[in-house]
């Protein structure tokens, strides 16, 4: 494009100057007509509610005059979500988000989003609907199992930083989700969260803002209502706290059909998804502030060509347009084959990295030589209906939660199967795969170690009925009436109340919903072929009444402020604390070296097997009335150790992790005095501490 010819068409928006977005996008926002313009902001494919053949969850039509493609959304938590029949088995069943944070390492989750920015782009797509991010409030939330920040900013920070880096390095789009304060899915179009700014700041903004600074392609904001307005509408949340504190320069979406009134594009909604509600209708959208909706289409068109998807006449997209909706994309969407081997094995070794051993005593783990092991109980072969789950977009089960998040599995490994193949000639497996007691103890008979199942899902749309697992009261019954050692598995979609079996128990491990490798993880995990490295990333409380209970009406007040999860539970008994996880092995740690906010610390493998350690760093503040609690700060995890091996690694704490929220400031604030540095293997097992001086 000539620049004369640029400078004529460019209408000098305001907006443009705030963005310093890109001449080109400017040039190509200049040549748009106003209808083109709409139809970027507006989605398609959808009518009363009703998704149409040939369109993807979201769609924007592309302007062909221009050579802007179609923009084609799918859904997230556990893979490209399997809308149609056909998609199910070309598609991987990956573990689900809560369980890819559960292995706290910053570089398998960059993998994974590798591998979902492939598979998306097999398929077509070019923007991916995740992740999401919301710090978990309520242990029961329904959507916790697909919130990868579990009970901590912290981990949600460096877990959406690598998520959204892999999915963007492959030409796909990704956007963090869901803005701001959907804690809950109970009454979740109406309820009205109230949190103080502070407790916003820094416990619920922190993975948004590090998404933000990933340069996150797009915002999702969420169905309910923030401080009275709802998300989609609130010129808070949006543009102040958003657009100009977090210096976001990407596109806000919708969330499907979360836009209840016209005009919420003049509070900093640039998109309405997926488009049948009329609320961003040409009259509608005619009545926009000056600039307004140049702005909304830069926003969008810059992000394009960020992650490669838009050309210019002199330099090709890095990733070329592969089809458009509707129609074009069919084969793609419904025939393509995305899954692949490499991912098969990626999905395998997360959900063997995302295992949790929560307990082993006497070292009843893991399982070698000639043994004789009972598997019994439901929960060790459970179904995987896929007729019923086709029926009911938001039914889950125990490989893959329920609703949009959902990724049917073809034929998901269970327990017993997985421990089965991988038994070899020496372990020979009795199995009883019903909840009836007196079945389980003649399997019981003659093993030596018996293994049971726990297991419950969730879903989107309603928070969990309870907290326990399905199968409590059979486990209850069966590791109260064990005379051999009792291993529990458990596979769950958050925090889980295991106390009536864990003190029993002489094992206990924790699998988040382990998608189509769950059975073969824990043949991995139970023989000893890897020895578990993942750490809990949420509190498994003592009682329900432990946890914050989802609001039953509005507004739903956070009192409890910066005490989210295990903050607020340190003074209180709990059954495995967040961050906790044993190996097969043990850990000595050391510091090597201090210098101001730079730690090394030495870590050795001084047990009998090989195995990973998640170092935690936590964090005490100088005392001060407006303190806050202890929180974590960062935390490593080691390469595999050998026995005798050992690693250094590097802790590099900014000062800008130390400061805190003013509200009179508007601004985080630094604090100085003495922090408290504690090493630990989790948040109740400190290691080694430290004392800094700021
Ligand atoms: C919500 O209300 C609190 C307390 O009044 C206020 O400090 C904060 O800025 C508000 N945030 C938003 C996004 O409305
Ligand atoms: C998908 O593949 C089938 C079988 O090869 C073929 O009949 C069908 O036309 C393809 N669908 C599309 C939309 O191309
Ligand atoms: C699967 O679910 C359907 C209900 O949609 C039910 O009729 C069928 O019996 C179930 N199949 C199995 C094997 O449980
Ligand atoms: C298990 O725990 C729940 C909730 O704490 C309790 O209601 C139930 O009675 C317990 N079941 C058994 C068998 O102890």
């Amino acid at each position: 494009m000539k620049l004369a010819y640029a400078v004529l068409l460019l209408p000098t928006t305001l907006y443009a100057q705030i963005l310093g977005a890109d001449s080109d996008i400017d040039q190509l926002v200049a040549q748009m007509d106003t209808s083109e313009k709409y139809s970027i902001v507006n989605g398609v494919g959808w009518i009363s509610r009703k998704q149409q053949s040939g369109y993807y969850i979201g769609n924007e039509p592309a302007v062909d005059r221009l050579g802007i493609p179609s923009i084609k959304m799918q859904d997230a938590a556990q893979g490209f979500r399997t809308t149609d029949e056909r998609i199910i088995g070309e598609v991987t069943a990956w573990p689900c988000s809560l369980g890819v944070a559960s292995a706290w390492d910053v570089d398998l989750m960059e993998d994974w989003g590798h591998a979902l920015g492939k598979e998306h782009r097999a398929k077509g797509a070019n923007m991916i609907l995740g992740p999401s991010v919301n710090v978990h409030r309520v242990a029961k939330g329904g959507r916790n199992a697909e919130y990868l920040s579990g009970e901590s900013p912290k981990l949600g920070e460096e877990m959406a930083r690598s998520y959204v880096r892999g999915v963007q390095e492959e030409g796909v789009m990704a956007v963090v989700k869901h803005f701001a304060l959907n804690n809950q899915e109970n009454d979740r179009n109406t309820i009205d969260s109230h949190a103080d700014e502070r407790t916003m700041q820094e416990v619920y903004y922190p993975p948004f803002k590090a998404a933000v600074d990933e340069g996150v392609a797009s915002f999702m904001c969420s169905y309910n209502l923030v401080n009275g307005t709802h998300s989609c509408g609130n010129e808070d949340l949006l543009v102040r706290d958003l657009k100009e504190r977090m210096g976001f320069e990407g596109f806000v979406m919708s969330d499907w059909w979360a836009v209840n009134e016209v005009g919420y594009q003049n509070a900093g909604l640039d998109m309405d998804m997926p488009g049948d509600d009329g609320y961003f209708s040409s009259d509608n959208l005619d009545a926009s502030d000056d600039g307004r909706i140049d702005d909304m289409v830069t926003r969008v068109l810059t992000q394009m060509k960020k992650v490669g998807l838009l050309g210019t006449d002199d330099q090709p997209a890095a990733f070329p347009n592969l089809c458009d909706i509707p129609g074009d994309c069919d084969d793609l969407f419904y025939n393509a084959t995305a899954t692949s081997a490499a991912h098969e094995a990626l999905a395998l070794s997360i959900a063997t990295q995302s295992v949790a051993l929560l307990k082993n005593e006497d070292d009843v783990l893991p399982i070698s030589g000639a043994k004789t092991i009972a598997v019994v109980g439901s929960a060790c072969d459970a179904s995987n209906n896929i007729s019923a789950m086709l029926k009911v977009w938001d039914l889950g089960n125990y490989y893959v939660m329920g609703g949009s998040g959902r990724v049917i599995a073809e034929d998901p490994v269970s327990i017993v199967r997985g421990l089965q193949e991988g038994a070899g000639d020496t372990i020979t497996i009795v199995e009883s795969t019903t909840d009836d007691l007196d079945q389980a103890l003649a399997a019981m008979e003659n093993a030596d170690v018996v293994l049971t199942c726990g297991a419950t899902t969730s879903t989107e749309g309603h928070d969990r009925a309870s907290l326990l697992v399905d199968q409590d009261d059979f486990i209850t019954q069966l590791v109260e009436a064990a005379t051999i050692p009792s291993v529990v598995l458990l596979n769950t979609p958050g925090a889980t109340v295991i106390s009536n079996f864990s003190g029993k128990a002489s094992a206990v491990l924790n699998m988040f919903l382990g998608g189509q490798a769950t059975g073969t993880a824990w043949s991995n995990i139970i023989y000893g072929v890897e020895s578990p490295s993942g750490k809990l990333p949420v509190t498994f409380p003592l009682s329900e009444e432990d946890a914050v209970e989802p609001c039953s009406s509005s507004p739903c007040t956070y009192d409890e402020k910066l005490e989210v999860g295990w903050r607020g539970l340190v003074e209180k008994d709990v059954d495995f604390p967040f961050g906790h996880g044993l190996s097969y092995t043990n850990f000595d740690y050391e510091v090597k070296s201090k210098d101001g906010l730079k730690f090394e610390l030495n870590v050795e493998n001084t047990g009998k097997s090989a195995g990973r350690e998640v170092v935690q760093l936590y964090v005490t503040y100088p005392v001060a009335e407006d303190a806050p609690p202890v929180e974590l700060k960062g935390f490593k995890k080691t390469g595999v150790l050998e026995p005798g091996q050992s690693e250094l690694l590097e802790f590099d704490i900014s000062p800008d992790d130390l400061r805190s929220w003013s509200t009179n400031a508007g601004d985080f604030v630094a604090v100085s005095g003495d922090f408290q540095f504690d090493f630990a293997s989790s948040s109740r097992d400190v290691r080694v501490s430290d004392t800094v001086t700021v």
